[in-house]
């Protein structure tokens, strides 16, 4: 085989992107948005959700564990599309493994670029909000903005439900978004994957002064950048396909997959390899 087929086989293998849930699908639309030709594997880790109250011993054994069946499907690039599983264990997947890791943060530096009054919120869960990585983001770029934060228990729990448009999920974002509110925060970030498929109850409840950010489409570049780089972008003319894995126990899990895709989807149960949809 020449050096430049093996570029090739590289380069035509899939990109894999996991949350601890349907969450990471936020992220995995803006990838598929702008490199439609990438074929994509898509684990949601949702029987293990919520990481947000985990320890960082445990977010690490599960993605471990992820990142071990997805470079076994032949990943080339890996995207943890989790700021919680990005906190806690994006240091040691890089540690062990060799391929490009592509991680997320909340977005306090644009957030704070764009503040006009100079205070920003941040929802996120309690994992992301302790974590050394969020306390080193506020360092590097909190230092000039007012920074109020919010761990938004139970949240990810209705949007894993899809849930998306119910009471209780409203009362829950009206309930964790007061503080911030109260503060006068005029831009929020949306610290969690999960967020960005709440957003308009999210809108309805601050209002459309509030700017709402979240890191999706900038993960999408920064991972297009890092495939470049690696000679790793593939050279496919075609859409390529998009391949789900899930071990929700929730009897509705397809559906809710489809809900946050917004279309059909090829859907399998993680363990055993069973087909969930055609
Ligand atoms: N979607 C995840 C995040 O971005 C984590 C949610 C959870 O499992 O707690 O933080």
């Amino acid at each position: 085989m020449t050096a430049q087929s093996d570029i090739c086989n590289f380069q035509h293998r899939p990109i894999a992107v996991f949350d601890s849930g349907v969450g990471g699908i936020s992220v995995l639309k803006h990838i598929h948005a702008l490199l439609p030709n990438e074929q994509l594997l898509y684990v949601a880790d949702s029987k293990y959700a919520p990481y947000g109250n985990k320890t960082a011993a445990e977010i690490q054994a599960r993605c471990f564990e992820i990142a071990d069946f997805l470079i076994e499907k032949n990943a080339k690039a890996l995207v943890v599309a989790c700021n919680t599983a990005t906190a806690a264990a994006i240091d040691v997947l890089r540690e062990k493994y060799t391929l490009p890791i592509i991680g997320m943060e909340p977005a306090v530096k644009p957030a704070a670029e764009a503040s006009k009054n100079g205070i920003i919120g941040v929802l996120a869960t309690i994992g992301t909000l302790k974590s050394a990585q969020f306390a080193g983001l506020l360092e590097s770029y909190g230092r000039n903005v007012k920074v109020v934060t919010q761990a938004c228990v139970g949240l990810v729990e209705c949007i894993e439900r899809g849930e998306l448009n119910a009471d209780a999920t409203k009362a829950l974002i009206k309930h964790y978004c007061a503080p911030l509110l109260a503060e006068g925060a005029d831009t929020i970030v949306l610290g969690c994957t999960h967020y960005p498929f709440v957003r308009q109850l999210i809108e309805q409840v601050v209002g459309s002064q509030v700017a709402l950010i979240d890191t999706g489409a900038a993960v999408a570049k920064h991972l297009k950048q890092q495939l470049q780089a690696h000679n790793l972008l593939s050279n496919n003319q075609q859409s390529a396909a998009v391949q789900f894995w899930t071990n929700s126990e929730i009897e509705n899990a397809a559906q809710v997959i489809e809900l946050m895709w917004g279309a059909k989807a090829n859907i399998s149960m993680l363990s055993p390899d069973v087909a969930l949809t055609s």
